[in-house]
């Protein structure tokens, strides 16, 4: 009984073998990983040390005082705008010292002939709330602002802003349209 039972089992192996074996399965042989050194002075489009920031093109903001400078064209809708004027004494923006509120903070910005900060400043979009008064992820002006620098084009580029309005061209309406086309 137990031999008839063995030699079954042995039969059953075998048929599940061959089976296994037309299916096309075959035994996968590892393949090794191709290690390529990539140096740091070949991973930026400049070819220069990531790590040595002394590298980076000077940029020369040779422009008129705040107040004599001429607004420059928005990049395109909403993009935050350039500062057309030089930041001379101005920076770095630090908590205590932030001389770009004098000017640009809406209650101040009529005497300083500034363009305003936008509506967008003041409210807390991830929350979903009105605020009082500029919210702070907005405090660091120059993370989103900057005077343009010559340093030429490192990748060609061709794009052309589009303005569905003409006034979207000298004013930003950020947070009036943040939900167009998603209701
Ligand atoms: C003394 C007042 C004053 C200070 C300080 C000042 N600005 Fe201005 N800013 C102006 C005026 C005035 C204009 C309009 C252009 C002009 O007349 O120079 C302007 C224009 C701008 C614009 C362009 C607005 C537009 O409509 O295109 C930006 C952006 C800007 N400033 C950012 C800053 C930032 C960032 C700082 C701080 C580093 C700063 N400003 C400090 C007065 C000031
Ligand atoms: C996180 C990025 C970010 C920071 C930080 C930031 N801004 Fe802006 N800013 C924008 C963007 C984007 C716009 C255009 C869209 C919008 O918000 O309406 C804008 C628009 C503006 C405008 C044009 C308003 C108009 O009516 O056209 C002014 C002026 C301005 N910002 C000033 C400032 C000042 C001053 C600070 C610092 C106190 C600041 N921003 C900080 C992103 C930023």
């Amino acid at each position: 009984m137990l031999k008839t039972n063995t030699l079954a089992a042995l039969v059953f192996l075998v048929l599940v073998g061959a089976l296994w074996g037309c299916s096309g399965n075959s035994v996968e042989v590892p393949v090794e990983p191709v290690q390529v050194e990539v140096a740091d002075t070949e991973l930026s489009y400049r070819n220069e040390p990531l790590m040595d920031a002394s590298f980076a093109p000077q940029a020369a903001f040779d422009s008129e005082d705040p107040g004599e400078a001429k607004l420059l064209a928005r990049s395109f809708e909403n993009a935050p705008p350039q500062i057309p004027h030089n930041v001379e004494d101005l920076l770095p923006i630090t908590i205590a010292d932030n001389s770009c509120l004098d000017c640009h903070l809406p209650e101040n910005a009529e005497d300083a002939d500034a363009t305003p900060t936008p509506a967008s400043h003041l409210y807390d979009i991830r929350r979903d709330k009105q605020l009082t008064s500029l919210n702070p992820a907005n405090f660091n002006c120059t993370q989103c602002h900057a005077n343009p620098a010559d340093v030429g084009d490192l990748v060609a580029n061709t794009f052309e802003p589009y303005f569905r309005t003409s006034e979207a061209e000298e004013k930003s309406n950020l947070l009036d349209i943040l939900n167009d086309g998603v209701e």
